[in-house]
């Protein structure tokens, strides 16, 4: 796959890469941003370019590219990439826009690192990048077609049909696509973009799991609104769905997308679905899926929250669990409360706790639960290659995830 030549530059140069990939991601988006503003304008998350967690992804994912191009010079690490794919699908990405990305990204690099990068050097990455570049476009257009979707052109109005306050701060929409066409298919666990425009005539892009089983004409997402914390500004696209969106207005939203999904797992297998706060969504989808399907699997549900009343979706989780012949659910909360009289008190602890044995393990919630969660897992013996996760905003996880 990477030639021999260019396997011994990116071996030699690719501590030198991966050191200063911060810094060169960091003037990448600088200068792209900078001649192409449209780029921010219902494309990139800029809450995520301020945080700098867009810019660690990148560069996490060229460098684990890279690194195993070079384990494995003879087969392109493709599984790497699916994530993006699907992410890429749900914002629109399209393969001409990879000219401008690949413009930006080797300018950056001759920036960053000057007269080390010579002619020999930039051809090497060039094969990386046009490596990486081939395989997500090659997946982008095989989501595009199977969602029956012209590339990029992914947007659909639907309307809310019901608005339901679920806790405090988390709200749900049920909607419907506003034309009265069927929905478009969806595999549980899934999420949809949710494209909104901005007070100041910008349009930005978040997106949001399916929180219902994924057939029939009706959708639901669930929304927490974020409070900024540290004195960053509050989460902008959550607080508008929060503060301003209704039963009856009509939202912007994008195909379904993902590759955490239900379906990818041996259909016989038991499930354990662990989550903690707003984490609940895509499992609470997995979850209604199975009871529409009267599963007869094994299913464990687990999640951890603050207390009974800022768990979204609770009631609903306990009535689906009770639905299934075979499945059960524990809970824990920091404050417990007489709602859940049974729920464990302080932070999820798997200790003790009966795993059912050859179980495909689901992961949603913040990344330190996830990776301590995934910790306790390693250690009850279940193996790396069961346990999938999703991350509610770039994945700053992908080097670790192969393992
Ligand atoms: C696959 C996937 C599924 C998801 N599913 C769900 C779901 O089902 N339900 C759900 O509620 N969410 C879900 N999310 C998260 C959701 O997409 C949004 O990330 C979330 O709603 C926050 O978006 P926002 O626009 O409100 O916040 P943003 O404006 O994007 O802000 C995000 C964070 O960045 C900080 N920030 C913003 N600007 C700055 C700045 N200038 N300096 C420093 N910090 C800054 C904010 O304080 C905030 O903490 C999902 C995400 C993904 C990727
Ligand atoms: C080889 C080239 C590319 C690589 C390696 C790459 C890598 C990534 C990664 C790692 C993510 C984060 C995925 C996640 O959520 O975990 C991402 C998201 C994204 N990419 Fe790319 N990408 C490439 C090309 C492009 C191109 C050509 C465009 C279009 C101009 C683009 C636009 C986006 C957007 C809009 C997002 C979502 C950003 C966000 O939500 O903050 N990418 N990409």
């Amino acid at each position: 796959m990477l030639s021999a030549e260019s396997a011994s530059v990116v071996r030699a140069t690719l501590p030198a890469v991966a050191g200063a990939l911060d810094e060169i991601t960091s003037r990448f988006y600088g200068t792209m941003f900078h001649d192409r503003p449209e780029l921010l304008d219902g494309l990139f998350n800029r809450g995520n370019q301020a945080s700098g967690a867009q810019r660690r992804a990148l560069a996490g994912s060229i460098a684990a590219f890279a690194g195993a191009l070079l384990d494995h010079p003879d087969t392109r690490p493709d599984a790497l990439l699916e994530r993006i794919a699907h992410k890429h699908v749900s914002v629109g990405v399209t393969d001409d826009q990879y000219t401008i990305v690949h413009k930006y990204l080797f300018a950056a690099i001759a920036d960053v690192l000057g007269d080390a990068v010579t002619a020999e050097v930039a051809a090497a990455w060039d094969e990386v990048y046009w490596l990486m570049a081939g395989a997500l476009i090659g997946q982008e257009a095989r989501l595009y077609h199977e969602a029956g979707l012209r590339p990029g052109v992914i947007w659909r109005q639907w309307k809310v049909v019901e608005r339901r306050t679920e806790t405090p701060d988390v709200v749900s929409f049920v909607i419907r696509p506003a034309d009265g066409a069927p929905a478009p298919r969806a595999r549980a666990g899934q999420y949809v973009g949710v494209r909104l425009l901005m007070a100041d005539g910008m349009h930005q892009v978040r997106q949001y799991s399916l929180s219902s089983a994924p057939g029939g004409e009706l959708r639901r997402i669930t929304v927490k609104r974020v409070a900024g914390t540290d004195g960053a500004p509050d989460g902008e696209v959550s607080n508008l769905l929060f503060d301003d969106v209704c039963r009856g207005d009509e939202l912007t939203l994008s195909s379904p997308a993902g590759d955490v999904v239900l379906d990818d797992t041996d259909g016989a297998a038991p499930l354990v679905l662990v989550s903690a706060g707003i984490g609940c969504t895509p499992l609470t989808g997995m979850l209604a899926h199975l009871a529409a399907e009267e599963s007869a699997r094994p299913v464990l549900v687990l999640h951890a929250d603050r207390s009974p009343a800022e768990h979204a979706l609770r009631a609903e989780t306990r009535e689906l669990v009770e639905r299934l012949p075979d499945a059960r659910a524990v809970f824990w909360y920091e404050r417990p409360g007489p709602e859940e009289p049974a729920a464990r008190s302080g932070l999820m602890d798997l200790t003790g706790l009966e795993l059912p044995a050859g179980a495909a393990v689901f992961l949603c919630g913040a990344l330190p639960f996830m990776r301590g969660v995934r910790t306790q897992l390693l250690a009850a013996g279940v193996p790396a290659r069961r346990i999938r996760y999703e991350v509610f905003g770039p994945d700053l996880w992908l080097a670790d995830a192969t393992g």
